[in-house]
C-alpha cells in the first residue's frame, strides 16, 4: 500500500548554521518516536551534504527544492540531478508553484527534470495546482489533468511508480487559508482516478498524493483522515520543529 508522507518545504529560509540546528533538533525529537509516515526535509541546496550525513537516514530523507534541467556542463548557477544525489538527498522537490509562477519553469522543463531525478534514482515530489482564478471557474480539474499530463504522461509505468504528487491549490500557499477537507478529498480523488485511467488501478492506488497549503498542527489530522490524502508538504510550518513534529504526529 502507498505511503504517508509528511515533507518540508523550507524554501529560501534558514542560514546553514541555522538549517543544521533546526535538522538537529528534529533528528532529536524522532529519535525515541515511532512513526506512522515517512518524514522529509527540503532544503536549500547548500544545505543539503550536511543535513543529509547529520540526520538519521532511515527516520528523515533529505529533498532539494529543485534541480537544473540539463546534464552538467556549461550551466553558471545551475545544479544538477546527480549533484543533489551526490550529497545524499533522496527526494527532490519539482514543479513547485513558485518555481512555475517566478522562475518561468514549463510542463517540458519539468518533464525534463523529472526524466533526469529518476535516472539519478531521486524520488521527484511533483507538485501541481490551481491559481485562484481558475479554482473560482471551476477548472481546478482540468488544470491539475493538464499539469499531470504534460510533464508525467510519457513516463513507463514502472517510473510513474516511482513518482510522489504534491497537490498545493496556490491560493493557499502562506496565505492561512487552506482547502478544506472535503475540498482536498474532491481534488485528491479525481488526481488518483486520473492516474488509474492512464496507469491502471494498481499504480493509482500505490501512488502517495500529499497536500500542500497552509497545512498545519489544527488542520493536518482533518486533511489527513481523507482516504485519498497521503500527508503533505509543508511550508512554514516545517521552519519549527514543534509545529512540524505536531503535523507529523497527525499519522498517530
Ligand atoms: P505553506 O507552503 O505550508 O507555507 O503554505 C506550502 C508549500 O508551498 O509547499
Amino acid at each position: 500500500m502507498r505511503k504517508n508522507i509528511v515533507a518540508g518545504n523550507w524554501k529560501m529560509n534558514k542560514t546553514l548554521q541555522e538549517g543544521m540546528a533546526l535538522a538537529a533538533e528534529l533528528n532529536e525529537v524522532l529519535k525515541g518516536a515511532s512513526l506512522n509516515c515517512d518524514v522529509v526535509i527540503g532544503t536549500p541546496f547548500i544545505h543539503l551534504a550536511s543535513v543529509a550525513a547529520a540526520v538519521d537516514s532511515a527516520k528523515i530523507g533529505v529533498a532539494a527544492q529543485n534541480c537544473a534541467d540539463k546534464e552538467s556542463g556549461a550551466y553558471t548557477g545551475e545544479i544538477s540531478a546527480s549533484m543533489v544525489k551526490s550529497t545524499g538527498a533522496a527526494y527532490v522537490i519539482l514543479g513547485h508553484s513558485e518555481r512555475r509562477a517566478y522562475y518561468g519553469e514549463t510542463a517540458a522543463t519539468l518533464k525534463t527534470k523529472v526524466e533526469l531525478a529518476l535516472k539519478n534514482e531521486l524520488t521527484p515530489i511533483f507538485c501541481i495546482g490551481e491559481v485562484l482564478e481558475e479554482r473560482e471557474a471551476g477548472k481546478h480539474f482540468e488544470v491539475v489533468k493538464q499539469q499531470i499530463e504534460d510533464s508525467l504522461f510519457e513516463l513507463s509505468a514502472q517510473d510513474f511508480g516511482k513518482i510522489v504528487l504534491a497537490y498545493e491549490p496556490v491560493w493557499a500557499i502562506g496565505t492561512g487559508k487552506t482547502a478544506s477537507a472535503a475540498q482536498a478529498q474532491e481534488i485528491h480523488a479525481f488526481i488518483r482516478q486520473t492516474l488509474a485511467a492512464k496507469y491502471g488501478q494498481e499504480v493509482a492506488d500505490a501512488t502517495s498524493i500529499l497536500y500542500g497549503g497552509s497545512c498545519n498542527a489544527g488542520n493536518a489530522k482533518e486533511l489527513f483522515s481523507n482516504p485519498d490524502v497521503d500527508g503533505g508538504l509543508i511550508g512554514g510550518a516545517s521552519l519549527k520543529v514543534a509545529d512540524f513534529k505536531a503535523i507529523i504526529d497527525a499519522f498517530n
